[in-house]
């Protein structure tokens, strides 16, 4: 398949004798959409954390990290042929892509596992154009941790026209000096803190380094973020970035919020950047989310003569054929999310049983609830039964003391109101990010049958009960 055209190998040595992994992200018009592929699951090698630390064993699709990126054309059939070489059950889920149920990947609820040496054919059109990516949906906190994802790109049939087409798959890992991915999986801590967080960044599973730029170049940047619960928080200092696309989905092209394109798990952005044409013209890519423990991501280093003078005006990405909730109409359903620590549930459901919290993360390591329910599996009586073709709007509330990215599978929602206050342009989104305390107002048609997974995609939530399945009828 040609992997080594799809994500960056070259690598630099930097003056100072710092070795750094010059980001060197293959420009991706050169690599044609497919309609068919061939993924494997297995355990592989990587090069995640510099010299003198080993490499990493990991857990990959095709051996590599991330997975081989998928380009497919839009509303065209795209046929993936999986197959399970790994010692445990695995599915793919293909995150944010509007397809058949039987399609998504969520084990006993839309397909059984794909054990160990067996196989299972993933066949849909992606109906939307944009940034999307794929992981599994089995103890995804582990599997996704050791490894195994992949972007996902669907082109527009006349993409806006930039000078490069950058891909940065973001991730952190919990490893050791050796390099050796700590597995202290679904830890205690994690499942009832902020998730898993790791040690170690990087951008398309290589330690970070510097980008190589021309100046005055315009680059259409891809983010995703498919670390566990790492949420990142990045300023462009140095240098205009203009958001285009959320989560795939295009928006009214907009600098991002207080100058920072903040990316919880699962999401994604894509933007426009153009490189300035003066002397000292690179931009630095800081991640301050996490305030104090800020540090510079990588930087975009311009060399050669300026591409233009000027950037040439921006156009925004052609609209996805998404149906468009009726609000007056909507239907209005109430999500309550509780639970974790420092949270303030009295009472949780499991299983059809009452149970005092405490009791029940003892037994069963469940600590949050929505609605009131802890999830024990992935087929579960569903939180709310849609009607198909309906419109739907939701207010999610977050009341616990931690981050939420909160992702409905099998559609997208617009973010009308935050906190009560509109949401400028209302983006499309299948994650939606809700700070603590935070309320969020989201608008959908329900128009795909099926029983859908909402979760929370900081995996170790998940694992700890926050999800629930809405059935679409
Ligand atoms: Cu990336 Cu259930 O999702
Ligand atoms: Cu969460």
């Amino acid at each position: 398949m040609g992997h080594e055209h799809q994500y960056p190998s070259r690598r630099d040595i930097l003056a100072g004798g710092t070795a750094m992994a010059a980001l060197t992200v293959a420009p991706l018009w050169s690599a044609h959409a497919k309609d068919a592929y061939r993924l494997t699951a297995l355990p592989g090698n990587a090069r995640i954390k510099p010299e003198p630390a080993g490499e990493t064993m990991i857990w990959s699709y095709d051996g590599q990290v991330p997975g081989p990126l998928i380009r497919a054309r839009q509303g065209e059939k795209l046929r993936i042929e999986f197959q399970n070489k790994l010692e445990e059950p695995t599915t793919i889920h293909w995150h944010g892509l509007r397809i058949p149920n039987a399609m998504d990947g969520v084990p006993e609820l839309t397909q059984p596992p794909v054990n160990p040496g067996e196989s299972f054919v993933y066949e849909f059109e992606p109906p939307d154009a944009g940034t999307f990516w794929y992981h599994p949906h089995v103890r995804s906190d582990v599997q996704l941790a050791r490894g195994l994802y992949g972007a996902l790109i669907v082109d527009e049939a006349n993409p806006p026209k930039v000078d490069r087409d950058l891909l940065w798959v973001l991730d952190d890992w919990r490893l050791r000096g050796d390099g050796s991915i700590i597995d202290d999986f679904a830890h205690r801590h994690d499942i009832s803190h902020e998730g898993r967080m790791g040690n170690t960044i990087t951008i398309n599973g290589r330690p970070s380094g510097l980008v190589s730029v021309r100046p005055g170049e315009r680059l259409r940047l891809r983010l995703i973020n498919t670390a566990n619960a790492r949420v990142f928080g990045l300023r462009f200092k140095g240098g205009v970035s203009t958001i285009v696309a959320l989560d795939g989905q295009p928006v009214t092209p907009h600098p991002p919020e207080r100058a920072r394109v903040v990316l919880g798990p699962g999401m994604r952005a894509d933007l426009i950047i153009d490189v300035p044409t003066g002397a000292d013209g690179s931009i630095s890519v800081v991640d301050d989310y996490y305030g104090d423990k800020a540090y510079t991501l990588t930087k975009l280093v311009p060399k050669g003569k300026p591409l233009r003078a000027a950037p040439p005006p921006l156009e925004a990405l052609p609209e996805n054929p998404l149906p468009e909730p009726d609000i007056a109409r909507a239907e209005v359903q109430e999500v309550l999310i509780e639970g974790g620590s420092k949270g303030y549930l009295e009472e949780a459901i499991y299983k059809g049983e009452k149970f005092r919290p405490r009791t029940l993360f003892r037994k069963h390591r469940k600590i949050w609830t929505l609605n009131g329910v802890a999830a024990h599996s992935m087929t579960m009586e569903p939180m709310f039964t849609l009607k198909r073709g309906r419109s739907y709007l939701w207010k999610i509330k977050n009341d616990t003391a931690w981050d939420h990215p909160m992702h409905l599978h099998g559609h997208h929602f617009r973010i009308l109101k935050r906190n009560g206050k509109p949401v400028a342009h209302k983006p499309w989104v299948d994650t939606v990010l809700l700070h603590l305390d935070e309320t969020a107002e989201v608008a959908f048609v329900a128009d795909n049958p099926g029983d859908w997974l909402f979760h929370c995609h900081v995996l170790e939530h998940h694992v700890g009960g926050m999800g629930a399945v809405i059935r679409v009828g």
